[in-house]
């Protein structure tokens, strides 16, 4: 199988996007063709005014891949405005999505609230919803692994796909989306696959809304992957749980409490877990024990990536270098399914 997913490089990864969608993407490296993308480009529609800031967080988001495993020597790490390819088909794709369609994309409403755009939001930005069916597309791959908050973006996607190789394919109208290839369609209707935990909650407990909020850097509710151990255990011993619980030998809830959604979501002896989900239901467990436990998990957990990360830290040039061979791989790529886009749209002058 082949393989497109990839990170808008905001800043850098916490433990959300681990188990959103890294630990697939560790996984499926070992036996398939992967490429990995850096959209900085899509930096542009929100920091458009800060390209330094951009520069250093897309460098960021290579090391945070590099340090939890991704590894050149078996994924291709690209960064999207080094593939023109993925630009021409932008333009091409954009044609055959509708505007208001556009516009409906759930992701993208809730962005322009979540970010307070207003009205006064770049073209650029519902623009890049439009450019990623062309990230993903560019490459023809099976499977998307992504975060649950990117399905809209890869029903939109489908949708370009099915529109392609019905207008220029002669796919029809009625064929099932598993058979738009066998059926003569340039363009796979992709799957997305989800990760093991599809909202990591946030530390800091419920947002205005009253539901526990997602880890996200805005909220400050974050664990990065490049926390200190300091860090990491300041943000637990703060952490939000059961608010209802004054005393340790209070019963305590463990349905909705982060300590316990990150130990279940961390701690690899499940029986340990469960042990303690009881005894703190019992109100025979306190909390700082509980949070401590969790400190030693997490930093557990961290301490490879950090060893790793070291390791491609000092090393800035064999960072580019692993992007330099990515890239071009991915180019080959991307210029071939451009090639035969443009064949398919009858635009190929002059390949005769
Ligand atoms: N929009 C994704 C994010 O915000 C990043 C992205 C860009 C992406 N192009 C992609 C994800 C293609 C999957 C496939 O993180």
């Amino acid at each position: 199988m082949r393989i497109l997913t990839g990170d808008t490089p905001t800043g850098k990864l916490h433990l959300g996007h681990y188990v959103g969608s890294l630990e697939n993407r560790l996984n499926l490296q070992t036996d398939h063709e992967c490429y990995y993308l850096l959209a900085n480009k899509h930096a542009f529609t929100t920091n458009a005014d800060n390209p330094q800031q951009i520069r250093q967080n897309t460098l960021d988001v290579a090391l945070d891949w590099l340090s939890v495993g991704l590894d050149p020597d078996k994924c291709s790490m690209l960064i999207q405005s080094e593939v023109p390819a993925i630009d021409e088909l932008t333009f091409y794709f954009a044609m055959l999505l509708p505007f208001n369609r556009v516009m409906k994309n759930p992701t993208l409403k809730s962005e322009i609230r979540m970010k307070n755009l207003g009205d006064t939001y770049p073209f650029g930005f519902p623009l890049y919803s439009v450019g990623q069916t062309a990230d993903i597309l560019a490459f023809r791959p099976d499977v998307v692994p992504v975060g649950k908050d990117q399905l809209p973006h890869l029903e939109m996607t489908r949708e370009v796909a099915r529109r392609f190789n019905q207008l220029y394919c002669g796919v029809a109208p009625e064929t099932p989306d598993s058979e738009h290839l066998a059926a003569g369609g340039l363009f796979p209707v992709i799957d997305a696959l989800l990760g093991r935990v599809e909202r990591l909650v946030g530390t800091t407990g419920p947002g205005e809304d009253g539901e526990l909020a997602k880890m996200s850097k805005s909220l400050k509710n974050h664990i990065l992957l490049s926390d200190s151990p300091e860090a990491v255990q300041k943000a637990v011993m703060k952490m939000y749980t059961d608010p209802n619980r004054i005393r340790a030998t209070d019963p305590g809830t463990v349905e909705g409490n982060p300590l316990w959604i990150f130990h279940e979501t961390f701690n690899p002896d499940k029986a340990w877990v469960a042990e303690h989900e009881d005894l703190y239901r019992q109100g025979k467990v306190g909390d700082v024990d509980m949070k401590r436990k969790l400190v030693e998990v997490i930093n557990d957990f961290l301490d490879p990536i950090r060893q790793r990360r070291l390791t491609f830290e000092t090393r800035p040039d064999t960072v580019i270098d692993i992007l330099k061979v990515g890239t071009a791989k991915a180019n080959e790529v991307a210029n071939a399914t451009l090639d035969a886009a443009k064949r398919a749209m009858k635009q190929d002058y002059f390949s005769q």
